[in-house]
């Protein structure tokens, strides 16, 4: 906290995330600010995610010796300084020219666990090299064409890659009202393909280069990058990839929670992509509670969509998630001020949520439950 106060320097971006992203908005065009901003559809499902944080309230418990608190968690065997992670975004070179290197940059100053996207601006490869020996994660989105799935998971792995994320919610775009006013989709203007471009499965698909021929390598990207028809069966194929633990993300429902862990899987992400996909859905923080009350301690539960400061971390983990991710906070951050915005943004948010442990009477992640936590019922109002 003194080194949040006693910086010496006002600081270089918002620190209440109402500012940053009014500020992001003032900053960006049109396009890209509405990409990374919106939700899908009448934006319901990214409110919702918001309100309910809300319901929770937190019940803080007095004189625990909180002096010395540990905020570390520990997952598929290593130990994770942060419960926060960065949450796998795309397309990164709409928020900065640099993208995914300029954020990898911050995690790894931070040493804090970085997913680098399938969409990612730049290949795997290159993220990797700027991530170096810190921790790293990386997120598939199975291709149509399981050959070049299976290729990304193998580079992921050859690269130090310590876990794979495969998201499902996402096969196909959501309703983006925003975006299609806007006829914005950078994909089709070739950004966010360049791990796809270096793939060498990808490439031997094509009949030139894509150096050569852009343009049918975006329209051979748009047919080969989601896949509708991916059923539970297919993951055994995934799994036989890699040895690597795989955590499954977009899971709202406590059936294919269980599933997950029926199918073998190592971890699930409860997530509705920040409220980008179906308008309407349940909000993530309620989705984790089902999910927690059946699984709990069977396998990591991860959750994301929503977090905008320390408490809603808290209110999260004492639900029952293992960590949490943030999406939204650090591209504004990466928008306004590169690396340093995402080292600000991630750093504000850990010292507010080790504030709201020590404020509470915890001093450790492992002490966090659900009886730290009343829901209000707000049909009392
Ligand atoms: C995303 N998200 C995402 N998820 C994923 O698995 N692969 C991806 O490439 C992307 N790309 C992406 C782009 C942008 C601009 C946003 C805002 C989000 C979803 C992301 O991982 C995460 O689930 C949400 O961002 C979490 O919600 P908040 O923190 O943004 O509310």
């Amino acid at each position: 906290q003194l080194q949040v106060y006693s910086a010496g320097k006002k600081s270089e971006i918002p620190v209440r995330f109402e500012d940053l992203e009014k500020l992001a908005h003032d900053q960006l065009e049109e396009g890209p600010f509405y990409y990374i901003a919106g939700g899908a559809g009448s934006e319901r499902s990214m409110n919702e995610n918001r309100l309910a944080f809300d319901k929770w309230k937190i019940v803080p418990r007095m004189l625990r010796n909180v002096a010395e608190r540990d905020i570390s968690i520990n997952l598929f065997g290593k130990t994770y300084h942060s419960p926060i992670l960065f949450a796998p975004i795309g397309v990164q070179s709409i928020a900065h020219p640099e993208g995914e290197l300029e954020a990898a940059r911050a995690a790894a100053e931070l040493n804090i666990p970085y997913i680098t996207s399938t969409a990612s601006t730049y290949s795997l490869e290159k993220v990797s090299t700027v991530l170096g020996n810190s921790p790293k994660w990386y997120q598939l989105y199975c291709s149509s064409d399981m050959e070049i799935a299976a290729s990304m998971i193998k580079r992921a792995e050859a690269n130090g890659y310590e876990a794979i994320v495969i998201t499902l919610d996402t096969s196909i775009m959501g309703w983006r009202e925003k975006d299609i006013e806007n006829a914005y989709l950078p994909f089709l203007q070739g950004q966010g393909i360049g791990n796809y471009l270096e793939d060498p499965v990808f490439r031997s698909r094509l009949n030139k280069s894509p150096e050569e021929d852009p343009q049918s390598a975006i329209l051979l990207w748009t047919r080969l990058f989601g896949n509708p028809a991916l059923t539970w069966e297919d993951l055994a194929f995934l799994r036989n990839q890699t040895k690597l633990p795989i955590l499954l993300k977009g899971i709202l429902h406590k059936d294919d929670a269980m599933l997950a862990l029926e199918y073998g899987m190592d971890g699930i992400i409860v997530s509705n992509h920040g409220g980008r996909q179906v308008d309407g859905t349940i909000s993530t923080l309620d989705a984790l509670e089902s999910i927690c009350s059946e699984l709990k301690g069977k396998l990591p539960i991860l959750m994301d969509s929503g977090i905008r400061r320390g408490s809603d971390v808290y209110k999260a983990l004492a639900i029952g998630a293992d960590a949490v991710l943030i999406g939204r906070p650090y591209m504004y951050g990466l928008a306004l001020a590169g690396k340093n915005g995402v080292v600000q943004v991630m750093k504000n948010m850990l010292a507010d949520f080790d504030l709201t442990m020590a404020l509470s009477g915890q001093k450790s992640i492992s002490e966090l439950k659900p009886s730290l936590l009343v829901k209000e019922n707000l049909s009392k109002h």
